[in-house]
């Protein structure tokens, strides 16, 4: 394969010629492009000796007199990666600034999805919201990201903005099915608490979300459960659906499946109470008021984080008011690796609708603001946190 590697100018650039070496063994024939920024981290001589080609920097250094370079290197590749991705050329790229070869490069690509970007960068630069907002317009364009990973980074703060590892990128180069072999278990949807044959305890939940994160683990090779009462029809085999009615349906299904699981996303929004009685025929309409005695469900999670093994653990947490600080209750409370929190009180996100607006909250208290997303992109966050876990 033919790779262009753009370098621009984070500490990370050290890292980014293990990257070059890594293709360039695997048999690729990789041409590097540096920003003058990225020279002062790594000399040109390093990628040059590495990749054994020219180094390209200088947008007017035409050497073939019959070539515009900009132009046949992007026509060269078949693949672009920009590792390491400074909060420069992802806002350049994202703005159609094309003022030095890189960007003028990425604003000469027509297939948007050949273009891999790695970013690098401290974690408040990372979370602001100019760059993620930048991110996301190059994100629905169709072009690939290969998350940062959350740690200890060189200016000695610990959070978001870690330059993903050489072997995470290699797979994300190759549409490797990152999730192969592991096994996924997903809830979605409402639970249903029946009274009588024909009415029920319930809520507006769709499934939507669930779902989306069950698809996207099965685009990634998993072997995947969805437990769910939601309606719906899998797109992949490799998506087995259970289909369930109420919360003790549920929880047989998934304490069944749990010892099996590698990682279980709990996104259905339970029933947390029941009748006491269910009754077996049609209850009468009377002229006075009823009460019915509720009692409360088994609860799922509790019991998966009081049973935990290896598994990485999902919660969710739909909130109307105080959500963070519910969630971050709730991580402790239930042993959870991850909880997703949304806020349903907003009526465009959350509950039946395409979009949402969430918080992934890890145990370690670091906050990942998704701003309004499809529930698909939000699927492939959250996965990609996951991914981090697994991977460590
Ligand atoms: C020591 C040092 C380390 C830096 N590390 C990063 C980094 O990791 N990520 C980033 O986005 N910018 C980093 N910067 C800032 C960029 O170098 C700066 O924004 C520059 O304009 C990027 O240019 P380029 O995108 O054209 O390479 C760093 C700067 C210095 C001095």
């Amino acid at each position: 394969m033919n790779i262009l590697q753009i370098v621009s100018g984070g500490i990370a650039v050290y890292k980014a010629v293990e990257l070059t070496r890594e293709l360039v063994k695997s048999g690729n024939d990789v041409k590097v492009i540096m920003t003058e920024n990225a020279k002062k981290f790594v000399t040109e001589l390093t990628f040059q000796t590495i990749s054994k080609n020219t180094v390209y920097v200088d947008i007017f250094m035409e050497e073939d007199k019959s070539q515009i370079q900009h132009i046949d290197l992007v026509k060269w590749a078949d693949k672009i990666i920009i590792a390491p991705a400074t909060a420069n050329i992802i806002a350049k790229a994202a703005n159609g600034i094309s003022d030095d070869l890189a960007s003028t490069l990425l604003l000469a690509v027509k297939d948007f999805s050949k273009i891999y970007i790695a970013p690098a960068m401290n974690t408040v630069m990372y979370e602001n919201p100019i760059t993620q907002s930048n991110m996301n317009r190059l994100r629905k364009l169709g072009m690939n990201f290969i998350e940062s990973e959350i740690g200890l980074l060189a200016c000695g703060d610990l959070g978001k903005g870690k330059l993903a590892d050489t072997e995470t990128i290699l797979k994300n180069i190759y549409n490797k099915k990152t999730l192969l072999n592991k096994n996924i278990l997903v809830t979605a949807g409402p639970t249903l608490e029946y009274i009588d044959p024909v009415r029920y305890l319930s809520n507006p939940s769709t499934g939507k979300m669930g779902i989306a994160i069950a698809e996207e683990s099965a685009k990634r090779g998993a072997n995947v459960i969805l437990v769910t009462s939601a309606k719906y029809k899998p797109k992949y085999n490799n998506i087995n659906i259970i289909s369930v009615v109420s919360t003790e349906d549920m929880f047989e299904v998934v304490k069944n499946n749990y010892e099996n699981s590698d990682v279980v996303i709990k996104s259905a929004a339970v029933s947390d109470y029941k009748p006491v009685v269910k009754y077996d025929e049609k209850m009468k309409k009377k002229d006075e008021n009823v009460s019915i005695e509720l009692e409360r469900t088994q609860d799922i999670l509790l019991y998966l984080g009081q049973n935990k093994d290896k598994q990485i653990l999902v919660g969710f947490a739909a909130e109307t008011n105080n959500v963070i600080e519910y969630a971050q209750d709730k991580i402790k409370k239930k042993n959870l690796d991850l909880i997703v929190a949304n806020d349903v009180s907003k009526a465009d996100i959350g509950f039946a609708s395409d979009e949402n607006e969430v918080y992934i909250i890890d145990k370690k208290n670091n906050i990942n603001k998704i701003d309004k997303e499809s529930k698909k992109e939000i699927g492939r966050k959250i996965l990609d946190e996951i991914e981090n876990l697994l991977n460590k």
